[in-house]
């Protein structure tokens, strides 16, 4: 086997997702990857020396050491972060969402009230700059949806590929009790609630499956046509009867949404995302073809059940995302990281960074993503009416 390669890389951010894309990296096995710092607004001293890694105080300070940087900031600053990396022909490795709208700047600012068709034509401004900025660029975007690299969506992948099937009908949910960030309940740091916020990751799988499934077939994608949508915020409304189980202090953001695509070929799909759902997270994706039918279950799945007599017993031991009792049946899952595609996707951006290999996840999917979900929004203020979605 020749020498791989050793590239250098840098973490933006130093929360929730840059601990898993640390993990990741550590499991890349086709590149040598030295982390060789972090920068972050907060946070950055704790992440550094839990890791031996140094501490920059400046984005521009890191990107003079790096090849690669992995964009785990809060939305609002991705585009920013991406297209100062690609300026410099830096690989940007970004968090979902791709961008989006996050406001006119203003501390009070109300994601609750403000025209939608504002947020979709700032949006599609947004990707429209980072995808300049790409093609300017020696390097690229690689969209960290991980949806896509999960092993039962690349499954599905080979069988669209091998049978040549045509997908006629897509659902898919992420469902979870709450996130964990703070900054999630308001729309000027997630521009958005919780259809762009866990929406996005069926919606991703969707449109790369509807992608794939064309490229196969005919030489070119499948692309989204049309978006109804609708949101809710049940988790704000006066009679919820909060027992706190389900986290409750969003801001301005939806906690339910549904998405209704309407393909170019005709065909459809349903995409549910929501915040109020008990018994660990429920990410999940069923294709029915006209040659088959497949339901990827990514989290939970059964590849292990337990049975655990007392709570006490699995104190220190991680069941699976979010599982509010350990008590009784479960599905552990044996390795997560894995079923949800994380580690998958960073070895595949590092193969595209140092080998030029093609990503199943690039800017295109994601710029699709974000065009749908704004569109969805703009739809959602017309209580669901169908409004048609520009795609790259
Ligand atoms: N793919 C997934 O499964 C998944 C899961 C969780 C979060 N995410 C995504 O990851 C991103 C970050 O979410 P998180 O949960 O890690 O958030 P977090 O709040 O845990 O961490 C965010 C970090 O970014 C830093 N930051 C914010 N703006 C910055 C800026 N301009 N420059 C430098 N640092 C900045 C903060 O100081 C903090 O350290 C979001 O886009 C989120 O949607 C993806």
């Amino acid at each position: 086997m020749k020498d791989k390669k050793t590239v250098r890389s840098g973490i933006v951010g130093a929360g929730f997702s840059a601990s898993f894309h640390f993990e990741a990296i550590g499991k890349v096995y086709g590149t040598n990857v030295e982390v060789v710092g972090v920068h972050a607004l907060e946070g950055a001293q704790q992440y550094a020396a839990r890791r031996g890694i140094e501490v920059f105080d400046s984005l521009d300070a890191m990107l003079d050491q790096v090849d690669v940087v992995h964009v785990c900031t809060t939305a609002s600053s991705h585009e920013e972060v991406a297209i100062a990396a690609l300026k410099r022909d830096k690989f940007a490795i970004v968090e979902k969402p791709l961008t989006g709208y996050f406001g006119d700047g203003s501390d009070d600012f109300d994601g609750e009230t403000f025209p939608k068709a504002d947020a979709l034509s700032h949006a599609l401004a947004s990707i429209k700059r980072m995808l300049a900025a790409e093609q300017e660029s020696k390097a690229k975007i690689l969209y960290a949806e991980n949806w896509v690299y999960a092993p039962a969506i690349q499954k599905e992948r080979e069988i669209l590929e091998k049978t040549g099937a045509q997908i006629l009908f897509i659902h898919g949910e992420e469902a979870h009790s709450g996130s964990h960030a703070y900054t999630y309940g308001y729309w000027k740091f997630s521009g958005g609630g919780v259809m762009i916020g866990k929406g996005c990751h069926p919606l991703g799988a969707a449109l790369y499956l509807k992608a794939v499934e064309g490229r196969a077939r005919d030489g070119k994608p499948i692309l989204p046509a049309a978006v109804s949508a609708r949101t809710h915020a049940i988790t704000r409304m006066p009679n919820f009867r909060d027992e706190g189980h389900i986290r409750s202090d969003y801001h301005d953001i939806d906690d339910m949404s549904l998405m209704h695509v309407v393909f170019t070929d005709g065909t459809v799909a349903d995409i549910f995302a929501s915040d109020i759902v008990l018994g660990g997270i429920h990410n999940w994706l069923e294709v029915a073809a006209n040659n088959h039918r497949t339901v990827c279950n990514i989290n939970p799945n059964t590849a292990m059940q337990t049975y655990n007599a007392a709570e006490e017993n699995f104190k220190d031991i991680y069941v699976v995302e979010k599982i509010g009792s350990k008590q009784g049946w479960s599905n552990p899952s044996p390795d997560e990281d894995w079923f949800t595609g994380y580690p998958q996707e960073i070895e595949a951006f590092y193969r595209a960074a140092t080998l030029g290999e093609p990503v199943e996840s690039d800017s295109r999917l994601a710029a699709n993503t974000i065009s749908t979900i704004y569109n969805a929004y703009v739809s959602a203020e017309k209580a669901g009416a169908e409004v048609a979605i520009e795609t790259f």
